[in-house]
């Protein structure tokens, strides 16, 4: 999953810039994504997590993993493209719903990641989501997700990268 969890953090330190919308609103009156997601920050977590994936491949060669299940380009981007999209899908929904850029919206803050990125894989390579996301490997996904948001959220507001530690 670690191509997937890297380009949250790397948009939160690295994006900025041109938002995805261009700063326009939807017919409902609210921003269509925010200024919280960037052309900037889609780029560069997505490269992040592509290179975070090529590294596991880099290494499972070199140290043949015992069980852990195998990465491919094509799950590499897959999971980094789908994280990000699925951030993006949910900022869409957040501002329906009427919330602010920033605010908490349990549940989907955590889980948007996973949703993108598995679907994306379903879509994409089939067969290695299911060779690869047995029933336990899906329960320890179900978690470790909220933790590890929460703390890379936490260590984010303690460096100043973010305004609010969620
Ligand atoms: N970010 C970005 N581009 C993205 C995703 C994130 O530039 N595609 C950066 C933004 O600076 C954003 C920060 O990462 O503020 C944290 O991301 P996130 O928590 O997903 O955004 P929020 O600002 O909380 O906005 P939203 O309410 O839409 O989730
Ligand atoms: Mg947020």
């Amino acid at each position: 999953m670690l191509p997937a969890y890297v380009p949250n953090p790397v948009a939160a330190l690295l994006g900025g810039g041109t938002p995805v919308d261009l700063g326009k609103n939807y017919s409902d009156g609210n921003r269509i994504f925010g200024d919280g997601k960037t052309y900037r920050g889609l780029f560069i977590g997505i490269l992040a997590g592509i290179i975070t994936g090529l590294i596991l491949i880099w290494l499972s060669g070199r140290f043949p993993p015992a069980s852990l299940p195998e990465h491919t380009l094509l799950s590499v981007i897959l999971l980094a493209t789908g994280a990000l999209l699925g951030d993006l899908v949910k900022s869409f929904f957040k501002r329906r719903f009427n919330k602010e850029r920033g605010t908490k919206w349990p549940v989907a803050d955590q889980y948007d990641l996973v949703a993108g990125a598995f679907l994306l894989l379903l879509i994409g390579d089939p067969a290695w989501l299911f060779a690869t996301m047995t029933l336990p490997v899906f329960l320890i996904i179900l978690i470790i997700t909220p933790v590890l948001h929460r703390a890379t959220n936490i260590i984010g507001y303690l460096f100043k990268v973010k305004e609010v530690p969620w």
